[in-house]
Order: structure tokens, then C-alpha cells, then sequence
């Protein structure tokens, strides 16, 4: 039998990277579309045995392009997603136009899955652009797609994350953290596998769930999470509650930066707990429990934070 064609836009993030090494492992093959073949290149092409990985490099709004990529593809997930704006990169352009119409052509020549990441905890967060934007995207992509499969994650890391090991490089540099809202925020980290290997299972067998709503086995507050690192880092930090307009004004000079450290929305939606919302299954409701635990899977990857680096690896 002639092996599915998974075509991936964002396939050079975290999930993604992941993703394609759990696809081609399983004799899929992958087309991954990037906008940068010599930023990422490098990056895609070795996560998968010659033969079962095409890199594109293709601007997502140039849709004659993406046609021609979607017409040849069986299954399309879409890992696209940004956490701040710059310029037309916008929530809107990004979550919501973009999904919109990869959706509609991937309807047009019935491709036979459409997978999109959204995100958790977004219901509530109605003064958070990046929340409603993604929440707009689902509705957007129904409608075009009807049985798209999406799946709404809470926290994902792993070692290719841009949080635990943002979070570790800070606490490293800094004697003192902010907590905002008092670290009270809850959240239910996953590890990147885990949601990788659901993916893989929706491609490969039918479900009749359409929306998913993802979590990992611990529900931890911000704070908790903050000293779960340290422990792992054997490192002391003093935490200081930061009140939210000082937050904002901070924000303010840092979403000018190319690559904000945080941005005045993301303080907004840090408000809101990133638990699921009790509208729809999550993995555990429908028997895909997902059991890495947060600190022992740190654990494996911390040590470059510590002291002694390398050296205070411990065996596992
Ligand atoms: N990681 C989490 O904790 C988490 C939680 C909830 C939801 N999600 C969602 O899950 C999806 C994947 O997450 P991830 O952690 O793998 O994301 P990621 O590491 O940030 O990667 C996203 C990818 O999207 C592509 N991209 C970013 N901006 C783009 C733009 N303006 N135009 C075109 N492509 C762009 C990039 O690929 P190229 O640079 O190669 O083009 C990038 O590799 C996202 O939609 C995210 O919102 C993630």
C-alpha cells in the first residue's frame, strides 16, 4: 500500500520536530513546509531517514504554492502559531486567515484529515488577542473543514521547548523572578511525545472526536512549576508577586524587542487558568492517558543548567 502523505505547515517547531521522527519511524511520509529552507533546513532534514521527508520552503499566504502542496497530501496538520505580532505576522493573519484557508482547500480535493493545533484555556480569555484569535480559528476552520480534527493543548515541553528551557536560562540569570498573579495560574503540562504520539494515532485510525482537549497527568500553578525547575537546577530564587500595571509597563518596552521575553497580552491570558474548559473530551476522557510526569522528564535535560553542566548528569 502506497504510505499516507502527511503534509506539515509549522513543522520545524517543537511538535513538529518531534512529530515527523514519530511519522517517518512509522513509514509515513512527510512533506514539511518551512518559510526559511536555510534557517531550518538543517533542522527538518535530520529528523527523518532519506526517502520519507520532502522540505518546502513556501511563504503560507502564497496559496497557488500550498494548493499544489495540499492536492498531493493525505493528511494536513497544521502546527503554525505565534505568541506575539509583528507586523502583518498577526494573531489574525496567523491563527485565523491562515487555518481558514489551508481548511477550505484541503476540503476542495478531500483531503482525509485535517489536524490543527489550537490551544487550552482560551473560552474565557475574551481580552486576550493571541486567545480569541486561536478560538476565531476553530470556528473559521469548522466551517470550512467540518471534520477537522482539533486539538486544544495546555502547556507542551520537552527539550526542544521555548518554556522550560526559556524559564531555566532566566531563573539562571536573574537572583530574583516575577510571579505574576502570585503564580497562582494552573496549568497541566504535556510532554511533546505524548501529543505527537496522539496525532499519530488520529491519522491512523478513525475517531469520533473532533475536538480534543490535551493535558498532561499533573495540574501545577505557575509557581509550582517555577520550583519544580529550581529543584531540578539545585538553585534558590527569591520570588517576588509583581502587581499587574508595573507588569504591563515592563511588557510595554518588551514587546518592542524583536522576540519579547513577554508581551502586555500574554499577561492578560497568564490570568487565566490553562486547565480543560469541561466543554470537551480531553485525552484521559477518551483513553489515551498521557503519563510523563513533569519533573522526571526535565529531569533528563536539566543538567545543562546546573552548576557543573554535563557533570552533575545523573544516570537514567
Ligand atoms: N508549545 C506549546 O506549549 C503549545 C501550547 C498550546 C498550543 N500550541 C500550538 O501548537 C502549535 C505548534 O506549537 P509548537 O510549540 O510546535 O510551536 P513553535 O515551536 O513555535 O513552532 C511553530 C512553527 O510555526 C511556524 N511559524 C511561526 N510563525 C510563522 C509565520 N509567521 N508564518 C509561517 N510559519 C510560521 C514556524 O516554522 P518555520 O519557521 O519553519 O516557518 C515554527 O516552527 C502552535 O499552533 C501553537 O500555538 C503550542
Amino acid at each position: 500500500m502506497k504510505p499516507k502523505n502527511c503534509l506539515i505547515f509549522g513543522a520545524s517547531g517543537q511538535i513538529g520536530r518531534n512529530l515527523i521522527r514519530g511519522l517517518t519511524r512509522k513509514n509515513l511520509k512527510v512533506t514539511a513546509v518551512t518559510r526559511n529552507l536555510h534557517q531550518k533546513g538543517y533542522i527538518l532534514k535530520t529528523q527523518a531517514n532519506p526517502g520519507y521527508l520532502d522540505i518546502v520552503e513556501a511563504n503560507i499566504f502564497d496559496l497557488t504554492k500550498i494548493e499544489d502542496l495540499i492536492k498531493k497530501a493525505d493528511v494536513c496538520i497544521n502546527l503554525v502559531g505565534i505568541l506575539f505580532e509583528k507586523g502583518p505576522n498577526n494573531f489574525k493573519n496567523i491563527h485565523v486567515r491562515f487555518p481558514a484557508a489551508i481548511s477550505e482547500i484541503c476540503q476542495k480535493h478531500n483531503v482525509s484529515k485535517f489536524i490543527h493545533l489550537s490551544a487550552l484555556g482560551i473560552e474565557n480569555a475574551k481580552d486576550s488577542k493571541y486567545a480569541m484569535s486561536k478560538l476565531n480559528g476553530e470556528i473559521a476552520i469548522r466551517n470550512k473543514f467540518k471534520d477537522a480534527i482539533i486539538l486544544k493543548p495546555s502547556i507542551v515541553y520537552s527539550v526542544d521547548d521555548n518554556f522550560t528551557t526559556m524559564l531555566m536560562g532566566l531563573l539562571n540569570l536573574a537572583p530574583i523572578f516575577p510571579l505574576y498573579y502570585g503564580g497562582k495560574t494552573k496549568f497541566m503540562p504535556l510532554h511533546c511525545i505524548d501529543i505527537c504520539n496522539l496525532i499519530l494515532n488520529l491519522i491512523e485510525n478513525e475517531t469520533n472526536y473532533k475536538i480534543i482537549e490535551c493535558i498532561g497527568p499533573e495540574e501545577l500553578t505557575f509557581k509550582e512549576i517555577i520550583e519544580k525547575l529550581l529543584k531540578l537546577m539545585e538553585k534558590k530564587r527569591l520570588f517576588v508577586p509583581i502587581p499587574i500595571f508595573i507588569a504591563n509597563i515592563m511588557a510595554t518596552f518588551f514587546q518592542i524587542l524583536p522576540k519579547p521575553l513577554i508581551t502586555r497580552d500574554q499577561i492578560k491570558l497568564l490570568f487565566y487558568d490553562n486547565i480543560p474548559s469541561g466543554k470537551y473530551k480531553t485525552n484521559f476522557d477518551i483513553g489515551k492517558d498521557f503519563v510523563l510526569k513533569f519533573e522526571n522528564e526535565v529531569e533528563k535535560y536539566c543538567y545543562m543548567w546546573k552548576e557543573t553542566g554535563e557533570y552533575s548528569k545523573k544516570k537514567h
